[in-house]
């Protein structure tokens, strides 16, 4: 669709249509000037969605992008069904209408070792009466599987797979894709109508970032990025689905039809030419992924070679399917009842598996929270022994119905943390009882409260043992204070032993008693001596992390500590002054003067001074004379490839320039990495934000420094 010549063509029009929106002036006329932008934006959406390569940034993107929207506006008229500005939906979906699919959509048999393999390839050959046969090999994508219909090259439907003979019409929902273009050139192909079908993924970055926040804001994470995925899909409200940064894949045409007289183009006469051609005319199929080999000797080597870089793919897959790829052959072979004889999927080793709940314990957080965590006979999933899973809370235990003694489905998706499925309740002989949650501390004894609003029991003892050792274990931690060689064992050990009690505590050990501990020997103990010492003069930010305050975390930290000169002067200010700063809420303000206005804590923070903990701002006399960046905020999301992203964030401070957690009208630089999601999202709606690659924000603190 995009030939180089057209390539440039368009990167021009964009600059064209840059200037001259500068000018605010018209190209020729409106149409003329509706046209390019559409086109424009189309182009930009391919090569940022679909080649992830942008031409533009993503501030000039949403320049014209607004451009086309106002002139939309002033002329609904000439808006046309497959501008850019319709994705965007009104309102929410009623109900979703169950269609039928053009062609059912069949399931593919599955296949475990190279064993399977060699009896499929041999039925194959068998049936055929040929030698070798030519084979497509493409990745198993695991997500939830969409189809799409396109009519005179208008993208006309959208369904979920659902029963496989009829799904539910999705297409708003699936418009807000940015990856599935809403028109493509099939006519060019001689094409009228054609049914493509594609997995809907999420990748491990942005459902990562997803499940932190849920996790946050106390909602039990999502069990794994194709359940996020195919829950996404059937949200009712189209800009929630957007904002989630749906990804697709398409790699099957399950029907077309030709316009009158045309006759069928090469590239359709095989598996591999579909996928090409897919690519060419905008759609993200696994065209660079593929390999097309004969035999199935080959078919077997890249399976297996595949399945070593799984993890290193940005999304899951939970396989790879092998496909005849020739049409016609495919015909010759045709299908069972279930699936199709000419493909087959080799799934990589599971990540399920099931075991036996045993019991389940109620671990107290630093902040009293109590989370149910499931003690199952250990089992290998993915090359990991599991035997403990967080269950969250009391909520996910009445969901699944889980009991003690049930059999339970196990899975660890890749980078996810392991979860529990379900309990096989077929396989129940009578013995399993009930889990009961606790009403009081299983730790201090105190009464559990469950505050309204909220889905987790709480112990809301301060000065509960679980909690305060909690709190240590924070406190010496690698993003809080970084007191190396201390670590969660030390504080337990010291602790039980009677050797350390709060936090205050960490700094007045008795080094003549551990030493005479076993496995402390001369080194580690000045090791130790010499960690605790250092981290006197961390950053006020690190101390402010470690207290364990509730919802202040890392960036709000920061916030706090570039706000004051010494961090008793937050004992003194209102929850109004707290709310002024920039990215908090109500929320964490309130915990914040909660906190400060607590003798017991005052208290401590005073032992910790007299102590020789640093407790001012440092750099805030400096950097706010000297930074070039002052007032300005930053955010960084996605992966960066030249800097760390805490390194990143510290040069922004060292200019005078603030670090905020959130996308807000507040912030004024988003500085986008690799894969970036839902922030990315959210930023392009807010105008003033100005949206930074990492080289872009390089260039910026060396115009500025
Ligand atoms: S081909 C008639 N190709 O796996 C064959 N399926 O059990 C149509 N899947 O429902 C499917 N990646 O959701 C095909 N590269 C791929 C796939 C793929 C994932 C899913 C699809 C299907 C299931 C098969």
């Amino acid at each position: 669709m995009y030939t180089k010549e057209i390539e440039i063509t368009l990167t021009q029009l964009a600059k064209d249509l840059l200037s001259h929106l500068q000018q605010q002036q018209l190209l020729q006329s409106i149409d003329e000037t509706l046209d390019a932008l559409r086109r424009v934006i189309s182009y930009n959406d391919w090569r940022y969605y679909v080649q992830s390569e942008p031409v533009i940034s993503d501030y000039e993107y949403d320049q014209l992008f607004a451009w086309l929207k106002k002139l939309e506006g002033e002329h609904p008229e000439l808006i046309t069904a497959d501008s850019p500005t319709q994705r965007v939906a009104q309102g929410l979906t009623k109900e979703f209408i169950t269609v039928p699919h053009l062609v059912p959509m069949l399931s593919l048999e599955n296949s475990y070792n190279a064993d399977d393999l060699l009896d499929w390839d041999r039925k194959a050959r068998e049936s055929t009466g040929l030698p070798e046969i030519e084979y497509c090999i493409e990745p198993k994508f695991d997500g939830a599987s969409i189809s799409l219909i396109y009519e005179d090259d208008r993208l006309s439907r959208g369904a979920t797979r659902g029963d496989g003979v009829a799904g539910e019409d999705i297409t708003t929902n699936i418009k807000q894709i940015r990856s599935i273009p809403l028109s493509a050139s099939f006519s060019k192909y001689g094409i009228h109508q054609i049914e493509i079908r594609g997995e809907v993924l999420i990748n491990k970055n942005t459902f990562k970032a997803f499940n932190d926040k849920r996790i946050a804001d106390n909602q039990p994470p999502l069990a794994n990025p194709r359940n996020a995925a195919s829950g996404s899909l059937r949200m009712v409200d189209p800009n929630e689905v957007a904002k989630r940064g749906l990804e697709a894949f398409l790699y099957h045409m399950s029907y077309h039809n030709m316009n009158r007289g045309q006759t069928e183009p090469d590239a359709l006469k095989t598996h591999s030419g579909t996928l090409d051609l897919l690519s060419t005319l905008g759609f993200r199929s696994p065209a660079k992924e593929k390999k097309v080999v004969k035999g199935i000797d080959k078919v077997i080597d890249y399976v297996l070679q595949f399945e070593t870089e799984r993890d290193n793919l940005p999304y899951e897959i939970d396989g790879m399917v092998i496909k005849v790829n020739d049409y016609d052959l495919q015909d010759r072979l045709g299908m069972t009842t279930h699936h199709p004889r000419w493909a087959i999927a080799y799934k990589f080793k599971a990540r399920q598996a099931t075991s036996k709940l045993r019991s389940v314990e109620f671990q107290v957080g630093r902040t009293g929270s109590i989370t149910p965590v499931a003690k199952i006979d250990p089992v290998p999933i993915g090359g990991v022994t599991v035997g403990s899973i967080s269950l969250f809370n009391e909520e996910v235990i009445k969901e699944k119905d889980l009991k003690l003694g049930d059999t339970v489905l196990v899975e660890r998706a890749g980078d996810v943390i392991p979860y529990i499925v379900k309990s096989v309740a077929d396989l129940r002989d009578g013995s399993e009882t009930d889990i009961v949650f606790p009403t009081n501390c299983p730790v201090c004894h105190d009464k559990l409260v469950k505050p309204e609003g909220e889905s987790v029991w709480r112990c809301t003892n301060i000065n509960c043992e679980a909690q305060v050792v909690e709190r240590m274990i924070h406190f010496v931690s690698k993003d809080a204070m970084d007191i190396k060689s201390f670590g969660e064992s030390n504080v337990r050990k010291f602790f039980l032993l009677g050797l350390l009690k709060d936090i205050p505590g960490i700094y007045e050990l008795d080094f003549e008693k551990i030493g005479a501990l076993e496995g402390f020997g001369k080194k580690s103990l000045t090791n130790l001596q010499a960690a605790i010492e250092q981290s006197k003069t961390q950053p006020l930010h690190r101390l402010i992390f470690g207290l364990g305050i509730r919802y202040v975390g890392e960036t709000t930290a920061k916030t706090l500590a570039n706000a004051v000169h010494h961090i008793m002067d937050l004992q003194n200010w209102t929850e109004e002054q707290i709310l002024a700063l920039e990215d908090i809420g109500p929320k964490v303000a309130g915990s914040i003067r909660l906190f400060f206005a607590n003798n017991d804590n005052i208290e401590m923070l005073n032992k910790l001074a007299a102590l020789g903990i640093n407790m001012e701002n440092t750099k805030r006399s400096t950097s706010e004379a000297s930074g070039n960046l002052n007032g300005q905020t930053f955010l960084f999301t996605g992966t960066l490839h030249k800097l760390k992203r805490s390194d990143a964030e510290e040069m922004v401070e060292k200019e005078g320039g603030k670090i905020v957690s959130g996308v807000s009208s507040k912030l004024n630089y988003l500085v986008v990495g690799d894969d970036a999601g839902s922030k990315l999202e959210k930023a392009k709606k807010i105008n003033t934000i100005k949206i930074l690659s990492e080289d872009e924000f390089l260039q910026l603190l060396a115009v500025n420094s």
